[in-house]
């Protein structure tokens, strides 16, 4: 088999996660203090590829190519290849053709995770050779997926961009290892409903031709992060294995589990519980931090408690009156108390914000 190349997704509108991806691409959101997108580069990586293209869209392509550059820091050498539409996962493998030529490729959605990496399915599909290999995994919610419906010898017959009425709970993981053959088959597919090129199209016209589909059942967790929920979960996910490390300065604080804190960052009479994870130049005064809490760089908390939540670089969170859980704030949110007179909630907040009240 040629060289495998890698192929990752980093274009879509990221519309579930308004008002983040009004001004950042959603692969950008950061899990554990690192943009989502840098998972799946270093899965590739660590799978022994060299040769990356990354799909952009022109909305949010130039902060993608400034953070991942040219992929020296993974190892990896980066082409970055300009969608012009969101016209659907199809559309943007006929974009990759030139740089992926006839080369085998394993293609990765910039906004999914996946526990334990990908060498053991690119493993498979080199021992194998099918003609595409597919991940598939039982979802509770299997009609926002494409869903797969396979025979008592566990081949796949038919896949369906989110039915309404799903066959089966096996939802496609955006992971998929495919042959040059992939490009005749987008060729060949028309838009769908949503009007968009459907992978999953794609991957059904060649299961019709007779090619050779085989499916692998994740074993581990999959994360597709697309929404604020989906988030706050891979977080967790990923701050659960964390290596704790203290690094940043304490004074009379405390620290306990699965902590890192970056250098430069201060923390002074609070409390940490990991698994949490704070950032270079944040300063903690008089906060309870609790597990599964990922706070950017430059980020000041400040007699306040927060947990289950994920901040981004430059929030700030002062004198809150009540615990906040669940949340994930944008760059640069202030948030605070105000006792200015008249008692009064005031607020600037973006378009497509979500705000609960005590
Ligand atoms: C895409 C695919 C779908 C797959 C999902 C995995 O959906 O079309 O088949 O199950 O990714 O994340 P989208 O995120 O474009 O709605």
């Amino acid at each position: 088999m040629n060289d495998l190349r890698g192929l990752i997704l980093s274009g879509g509108k990221g519309t579930r996660l308004r008002p983040i991806t009004h001004t950042s691409a959603k692969q950008l959101v950061p899990v554990a203090n690192r943009p989502v997108l840098f998972y799946g580069i270093e899965a590739m990586a660590a799978a022994g590829i060299r040769e990356i293209g990354i799909i952009i869209a022109p909305e949010t392509g130039d902060e993608i190519r400034e953070i991942a550059g040219d992929g020296s820091q993974f190892g990896v050498a980066i082409t970055y290849l300009p969608q012009s539409a969101p016209l659907g996962l199809a559309h943007a493998v006929l974009t990759a053709e030139p740089f992926l030529g006839d080369a085998p490729f394993v293609m990765y959605l910039g906004d999914n995770l996946l526990q334990g990496g990908i060498q053991d399915l690119v493993d498979a599909f080199r021992r194998d050779e099918p003609d595409a290999l597919i991940l598939l995994t039982p979802v509770s919610d299997p009609e926002n997926f494409g869903v797969a419906e396979l025979d008592g010898d566990g081949r796949v017959t038919r896949l369906v961009e989110k039915p309404t009425q799903p066959a089966t709970d096996l939802a496609l993981v955006g992971v998929y290892m495919f042959t040059a053959g992939i490009h005749d088959a987008a060729r060949a597919i028309e838009p769908s409903a949503r009007g968009e090129l459907e992978i999953t199209d794609a991957i059904q016209w060649l299961v019709d031709d007779g090619k050779r589909v085989e499916p692998h059942v994740v074993r581990g967790w999959w994360k597709d992060t697309g929404r604020l929920d989906d988030m706050l979960e891979a977080n967790r996910l990923i701050l659960d294995a964390i290596e704790p490390r203290v690094e940043g300065e304490l004074v009379n604080s405390q620290v306990d589990g699965r902590v890192v804190i970056e250098p430069g960052a201060r923390l002074v009479r609070c409390t940490v519980r990991g698994p949490a994870i704070i950032g270079a130049g944040t300063t903690l005064t008089d906060c309870y931090i609790g597990p599964y809490t990922a706070i950017a760089e430059n980020c000041a908390v400040e007699n306040a408690e927060v947990e289950h939540s994920i901040l981004l670089a430059g929030s700030s969170v002062r004198d809150l009156a009540g615990r906040m859980e669940s949340s994930l704030l944008g760059r640069n949110v202030r948030i605070r108390r105000d006792d200015r007179q008249p008692k009064a909630y005031r607020f600037m907040v973006g378009d497509n914000s979500e705000i609960g009240i005590l």
